[in-house]
């Protein structure tokens, strides 16, 4: 089954750096892996090329109405994207998210049909305190057992954009620990600080199905050599 390689430009790239940013990508050997593109919402629908999956980047709890700034799973799916990040470590901080909010979100998604990418992780005091995988299953509390087709992306908060990384047993730790929590076999992601460095080890020493890439899949030859090493 082919990997699962998702780039996430957070709050970055405008229509001109997203055309050239395909263009350089392609311009790499390709990879047998299933390219995700979680652009920023507004360039969804200029996005035309059928190599890339494209992802909303969050999404509404609601589904229609009176909510001034949000946008919806329809919204999403009429863009054209057939994946959503949902409970993103920046979303939960910045926007106050809940567990709560986040598994209205992921019901919304399944209506549309949109894969959900559920992002979990811990912050350093709970990794400190070798609580992580009491904190992981806290944030999938609400999510049933017999959920079948999950993405669930493993991102502990202090890796993030740190270039730090877990060690490599301490991944597949969590992932163990994600999997456990389910019935049905689901899709396990590993985020946080992936580079073109350590993507083929992480990749290679745990039994993820892909890899989130934030700050590196900006650069489109860097992301595409990820891809590769997956
Ligand atoms: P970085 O790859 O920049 O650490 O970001 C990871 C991330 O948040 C992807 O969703």
């Amino acid at each position: 089954m082919s990997k699962l390689v998702i780039a996430n430009f957070k709050m970055n790239g405008s229509k001109e750096f997203i055309e050239n940013w395909a263009k350089d990508f392609h311009e790499e050997k390709e990879s047998n892996k299933t390219i995700i593109v979680a652009l920023p919402s507004l360039y969804l629908s200029n996005f035309k090329d059928s190599n890339f999956n494209l992802a909303g980047q969050n999404v509404s709890n609601q589904s229609s109405g009176a909510f001034t700034s949000q946008l919806s799973a329809q919204m999403l799916k009429d863009c054209g994207a057939e994946y959503c990040l949902i409970g993103h470590s920046e979303a939960r901080q910045y926007l106050m998210e809940t567990n709560e909010n986040i598994k209205q979100k992921f019901d919304q998604l399944a209506q549309e049909s949109i894969q959900q990418v559920l992002c979990i992780g811990e912050p350093l005091e709970i990794k400190e305190a070798s609580k992580t995988t009491d904190y992981l299953l806290e944030q999938l509390e609400l999510l049933s057992s017999d959920q079948e087709n999950i993405i669930i992306a493993y991102e502990p908060i202090w890796a993030i954009g740190t270039g730090l990384t877990p060690e490599i047993e301490d991944i597949q730790l969590a992932v163990d620990c994600i999997r456990g929590r389910f019935n049905k076999s689901i899709k396990v992601l590993y985020g946080g600080s992936v580079n073109s460095s350590n993507a083929a080890n992480i990749s290679a020493k745990t039994d993820i199905d892909g890899l989130l890439v934030g700050g590196a899949s900006l650069n489109p030859k860097e992301f595409a050599k990820i891809a590769q090493l997956c």
